[in-house]
């Protein structure tokens, strides 16, 4: 059950298979980092939606019930200024459904949410000595970065790009996880914008491959155990699994996404940035059919998304609310996180054993 090829992520984390679970802000806490961590992958704590109390508290939470290692992950975006021009033009671009739902849009609205991450947290890092630290867009400063380092974490990021991978790669990363357009959730790309060129998982993969020499990690549309195979033939050390683990009763998702996930297809995501002003793929609905999935009145990450909240709090369900997913989303099951890490394990190393004439293991 453990014979894997490549034991390189599983010597860097401490772990039994080279399956990460995606730390998914507001999707995942810390019963899924728990179960994956018990069947032998790595479980993650989102922080981007969390207060630096509210993670240490997730931390003790995860150190309680597993023994495993842990991924503490970040965004690490720059917050923009305030700019009220290009906020009353979003307001403006929402203004029917103010109307419809009768709201007022000069009444007083939450601020985004989405921290990055900073002093506090590095702290936070510093105390909990988390066996890992994972971020989203890129690195954060170099002092940041030079602490969690010395707290002993072995520090990774997600690269959309070739580009971004060998960024990462120079600035000390010790894997790197090659997030394909498939993927659910916010892209991670940090040097550019153009969503249009963002390669799929198959092409990405081997190409950053051969451009670091660092395990890689292949993120996007791996949902199964041919997705497993199929990223450590193309040369990833493991997989990084999100939308997988989003039907499972360890998620946080509301019922509504769940539904939505139960009923996806294959066509059934886009990329959007209706929600929080960066592109993240979700499961399509009502706002991204009448706007369109990208908006040009959609204000800088993560401004966009306060706009929104009186709309979410109105009409609680699909038709305001992001439904992050990946576009293997109907090939997520209503599975146990623990149950779906030992499948991903199992059905992975029985389809390499195929592929390479070994016999099966049992
Ligand atoms: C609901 C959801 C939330 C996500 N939130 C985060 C996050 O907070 N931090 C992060 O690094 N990646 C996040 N991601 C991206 C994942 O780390 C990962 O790249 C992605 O799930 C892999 O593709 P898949 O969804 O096809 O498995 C999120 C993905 C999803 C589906």
């Amino acid at each position: 059950m453990s014979d894997w090829p490549d034991r390189r992520l599983i010597d860097l984390f401490g772990i039994r298979h080279p399956i990460l679970q995606a730390p998914m802000a507001g999707a995942s806490g810390v019963a899924l980092a728990v179960a994956v961590s018990r069947a032998g992958g790595l479980g993650a704590l989102p922080c981007a939606l969390l207060s630096p109390e509210e993670a240490q508290a997730q931390v003790e939470a995860f150190r309680q019930a597993a023994g495993g290692p842990l991924n503490l992950n970040f965004f690490c975006h720059t917050p923009p200024t305030p700019d009220l021009a290009a906020e009353a033009a979003w307001m403006a671009a929402l203004s029917p459904y103010y109307a419809e739902l009768g709201l007022d849009p000069e009444a007083p609205r939450p601020a985004a949410t989405r921290a990055p991450f900073d002093d506090a947290f590095c702290a936070l890092v510093e105390t909990t000595r988390p066996e890992v630290v994972s971020f989203h867009f890129g690195l954060p400063t170099a002092g940041l970065l030079a602490r969690v380092r010395a707290s002993g974490a072995r520090v990774i990021s997600s690269a959309t790009t070739v580009e971004e991978a060998v960024w990462l790669a120079e600035r000390g990363c010790d894997a790197v996880i090659a997030m394909g357009f498939e993927a659910g959730g916010h892209r991670a790309s940090f040097l550019t914008d153009d969503m249009s060129a963002q390669p799929g998982t198959f092409a990405l993969v081997p190409q950053i491959v051969d451009a670091v020499d660092l395990p890689v990690i292949a993120a996007g549309g791996v949902a199964d155990g041919r997705g497993v195979a199929a990223a450590l033939a193309l040369g990833a050390a493991g997989v990084q699994v999100g939308t997988a683990y989003l039907r499972s009763p360890e998620s946080l998702v509301p019922d509504f996404h769940r539904q939505a996930l139960a009923a996806a297809r294959d066509d059934g995501t886009a990329v959007t940035n209706l929600f929080t002003g960066r592109p993240a793929r979700g499961i399509s609905n009502r706002l991204m059919a009448e706007i369109g999935p990208m908006s040009a009145a959609a204000t800088p990450f993560p401004t966009a998304a306060g706009a929104l909240a009186p709309l979410r709090s109105a009409r609680p369900g699909p038709d305001f609310s992001n439904m992050w997913a990946g576009q293997g989303a109907a090939l997520a099951r209503e599975s146990g996180a623990e149950d779906v890490t030992l499948a991903l394990a199992r059905d992975g190393l029985a389809r390499l054993a195929r592929l390479s004439g070994r016999p099966r293991p049992a």
